[in-house]
């Protein structure tokens, strides 16, 4: 029989590479591209063939990711526990389908991949898959207890690598286990459980400086927006993957992007993450600025409320639901006017509203104004306020308060 297998090249992916040819199954590698920097892409495939593998390929999907995935999320304000903007929680259910088409064009009926038993990587491979494929057979040999028994540690993945002839890497092991793509940087476990040690003195980031090392000058930045969605970095129009990498530039070099959290898994258990997402932290409060503008009140307030379900859901992996479509349809709609143009300035990890304008924008200058006349009549909000205080006038006389 044929699986598929999402391949890193790394040395979990290319021990579980061995160990599928052993149970007798076919394996066909798939490296799923979503801009993970600074890797040999080839030297991973060559790698998959020595290995034995059935065929092995590159799918490059960083644009889809940007524009499909990472962009609707950005839309819909979402950040998990407010703070996590989702980077690997976005490629997920974007890699299972990748693995589905492969699957479908080499004739494989099972998906393996090597996330734990342990974390939300697990749900969002499976959930994503079953969903496209309700009959695909998932493989995660981590949640067997056969292969844990055989690969208790690293050391033993090691040798089993030495044995079979699987070139290993001599890099020494990291202290702790680390995601990229082109969204951002996760790291967490090893080194970073333990909480009395600043996550950022562990973490050898690499998309961007710290706030201390970035430069002591404000540098402007204006980013365009139609209906949403990002569209230019200082008057040039740029694809979706194009202006993602731009924005890390930016951001990174100012410092902007880090963070140090505990959030709570699908599974259950909290864990600690730390993170560096330099341009989509700058996108989210542009994007935010442009709200501020365009966004009705009522239904800007509407949306805060379902963020953080959107949240929840692509957190949890529950990307392919007629919930999440249907959010995302509400958000389609609601963003319609978010277009125009946000001059922010970035300044050692801050960011900070400078300039904004829209033709859609609802600020009105000569309402808000403080000064006399203008189209606001202040004797309106006496009419205003006596109806809205009646109840708590009625309130007041039934069950007064002490004070
Ligand atoms: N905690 C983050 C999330 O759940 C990052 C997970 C990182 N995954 C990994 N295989 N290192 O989205
Ligand atoms: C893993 O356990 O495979 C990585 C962490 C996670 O999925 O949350």
């Amino acid at each position: 029989p044929a699986c598929v297998l999402a391949y890193s090249g790394g040395l979990d992916t290319s021990v579980i590479l061995g160990w599928l040819q052993d149970e007798g199954w076919d394996v066909h590698c798939v490296y799923v591209d979503i801009g993970q920097p600074g890797e040999d892409k080839q030297a991973i495939l060559q790698k998959a063939k020595d290995c034995g593998a059935a065929s092995s390929r590159i799918v490059d999907v960083t644009e889809e990711m940007c524009r499909d995935f990472a962009f609707p999320v950005l839309k819909a304000g979402a950040k998990y526990e407010s703070i996590y903007l989702l980077g690997t929680s976005i490629a997920r259910p974007l890699i299972s389908k990748v693995m589905l088409q492969v699957a479908r064009e080499v004739g494989a009926t099972a998906y393996a991949h090597g996330a734990t038993g342990k974390g939300n990587d697990q749900c969002r491979f499976q959930l994503a898959a079953e969903a496209l494929d309700p009959s695909v057979q998932m493989i995660a040999p981590w949640r067997i207890k056969a292969f844990r028994d055989k690969f208790p540690g690293r050391t033993e993945l090691i040798a089993y690598c030495e044995e079979k002839g699987i070139p290993v890497k001599a890099t020494s092991a990291k202290p702790y286990s680390s995601d990229e793509n082109c969204l951002h940087v996760s790291y967490e476990a090893g080194d970073l459980e333990d909480l009395s040690v600043a996550g950022v003195d562990v973490v050898d980031f690499t998309m961007g400086v710290s706030p201390q090392e970035a430069p002591d000058k404000l540098e402007e930045v204006t980013i365009g927006f139609e209906h949403g969605v990002p569209v230019s970095i200082n008057g040039t129009k740029l694809g979706a993957k194009d202006l993602v990498e731009k924005a890390n530039e930016l951001a990174g070099r100012n410092g902007v992007g880090r963070i140090d959290m505990v959030e709570n898994r699908f599974v259950g258990m909290k864990s600690r993450g730390v993170y560096e997402a330099p341009g989509m932290t700058l996108l989210y409060e542009a994007h935010r600025m442009l709200e501020e503008l365009t966004l009705d009140r009522d239904l800007m307030h509407l949306r805060d409320q379902l963020s953080p379900v959107v949240a929840e859901m692509v957190y949890y992996g529950l990307w392919y639901t007629p919930k999440l479509d249907a959010l995302f349809a509400f958000t389609d709609k609601a963003q319609e006017p978010v277009t125009g143009e946000v001059t922010l300035g970035m300044y050692k990890g801050n960011l900070m509203a400078r300039r904004r304008s829209s033709p859609n924008s609802l600020y009105d200058a000569e309402i808000a104004s403080m000064e006399g006349g203008g189209s606001y009549d202040q004797d309106d909000a006496t009419g205003f306020l006596r109806i809205t205080g009646l109840p708590c006038r009625v309130q007041g006389t039934v069950t007064p308060r002490s004070y």
